[in-house]
């Protein structure tokens, strides 16, 4: 047997596992708040949905085969195209806008680094059937509001916009050809991460000259002030989505930023990222406008939980334990026992979370995995307060005891 799960792949250990719960409670709790929906599909897809919809980069990352149907089909790697093609089958049953969110599992053969793995979950929340950039900062602004529930605040996460259709005026209006649009696109994303030198290749490979090479890079220093009046030059929605959140009051974690254009290639108007502050980590979230990939106007975002959890676990924002026992219940000896199991299923039945040791032991020993256990307290039952109709409740943590009647252990006791 092997000792490890595959290169990407995670156990979830139950430590592990109750962060996670955490992450998928918040996601949809938020949601939620924000009148969307859940919804799910099939983890496995036609292949070609993928190689139609979802862009070069994620095919190239998929785990493909053909199945013992003769069919090539592809483990998900994304949800989108699922969605699409979801909504697309009921589309004039469905009332518009649709607010839809899902938390799928998704896979992608990706190269080793932090905050990337070959396994991952994925909040989506998308709207479907409005063009008004109010839904685009309603997007951005359940984005923040997912960080604000975790505790997080504005120094700890940024949102950064941008619209794609300003960066390609920005770029047509300085001589670039829209065949040539693509790879100043690849180059403006990759800005922050790659050398200079390395881009400038790039771009002379796609036949760019010099004047061209620089008008790619000063679009890509735009930022605050000149960004937004370059925005607003060229459209009016990447400026009404923002100035939507300043109303709500999320102002001061958003800004404009042309650098970001998104590495998927169906997004077709706002585009946005949310990062931890110090940019240390890869993106936490990301999405934007897709109007081209159904005939109707599209938007959405997806977080994963991997880059999230390691800035929750920085922050010091994780939660400790999955269950917290009501109470660990010991019978003092083997006639108890049955006094003991009574009661313990009567405190379940009232949903009251409690355990008791599956073996006969003495007490001391009992008391000592009761504390292991984490409870908060020990019911102890033994043959003298079992006359009374009497428990002796311990508090593990203060070292106090009281005798307490069963009845009243049953009802209201441990509210
Ligand atoms: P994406 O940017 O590929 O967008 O992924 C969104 C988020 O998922 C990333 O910001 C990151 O947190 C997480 N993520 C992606 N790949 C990995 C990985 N290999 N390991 C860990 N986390 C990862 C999309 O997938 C779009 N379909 C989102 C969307 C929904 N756009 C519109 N609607």
């Amino acid at each position: 047997m092997q000792g490890k799960a595959l290169p990407g792949f995670r156990d979830f250990y139950p430590e592990e596992l109750t962060l996670r719960n955490h992450i998928f409670a918040t996601w949809r709790s938020v949601a939620a708040r924000y009148g969307f929906e859940e919804y799910d599909g099939p983890p496995l897809e036609a292949l070609d949905l993928y190689t139609q919809k979802s862009g070069d980069e994620i095919v190239q990352q998929l785990y493909a085969f053909r199945d013992k149907g003769d069919r090539d089909v592809a483990l998900r790697p994304e949800m989108t195209p699922t969605l699409a093609r979801m909504v697309a089958a009921r589309v004039q049953a469905l009332k518009k806008p649709i607010r839809w969110f899902s938390i799928p599992q998704l896979f992608r053969y990706e190269r080793q680094q932090r905050g990337r793995l070959r396994e991952h979950f994925q909040l989506n929340m998308d709207i479907i059937g409005e063009a008004s950039p109010l839904a685009d900062a309603e997007l951005m602004a359940a984005a923040i509001d997912i960080m604000r529930g975790f505790g997080l605040t504005a120094s700890d996460v940024q949102l950064r916009v941008s619209d794609r259709r300003v960066i390609r005026t920005l770029l047509t209006g300085r001589g670039i050809k829209e065949a040539q649009l693509e790879t100043a696109f690849a180059v403006i994303d990759r800005s922050e991460r790659v050398p200079k030198n390395v881009l400038e290749e790039m771009l002379r490979d796609a036949g760019y000259g010099k004047r061209e090479t620089s008008a790619v890079f000063d679009v890509a220093a735009l930022r605050g002030q000149d960004a937004l009046k370059a925005a607003s030059e060229t459209g009016e929605s990447l400026g009404q989505a923002v100035q939507a959140l300043e109303s709500m009051g999320l102002g001061e974690f958003v800004s404009i930023d042309l650098t970001i254009v998104r590495g998927l290639a169906y997004y077709t108007g706002i585009v946005w990222e949310l990062f931890d502050a110090k940019k240390s980590l890869r993106a936490v979230a990301g999405g934007g406008r897709y109007d081209s990939l159904l005939d109707l106007p599209a938007l959405g975002f997806g977080m994963g939980d991997v880059v999230l959890g390691e800035l929750l676990k920085e922050r010091g924002a994780v939660p400790k334990a999955s269950t917290e026992l009501g109470a660990f219940l010991i019978a003092v000896g083997g006639d108890d026992m049955p006094a003991m199991l009574q009661l313990a299923h009567a405190m379940r039945e009232r949903g009251i979370a409690v355990e008791y040791g599956l073996r006969q032991a003495g007490v001391r020993k009992q008391l000592e995995l009761a504390s292991a256990r984490g409870a908060a307290r020990a019911v102890i039952i033994g043959p003298e307060e079992r006359k009374d109709g009497l428990a002796v409740v311990r508090d593990l943590r203060a070292g106090t005891e009281a005798k307490v009647p069963l009845d009243k252990l049953l009802n209201g006791y441990f509210d």
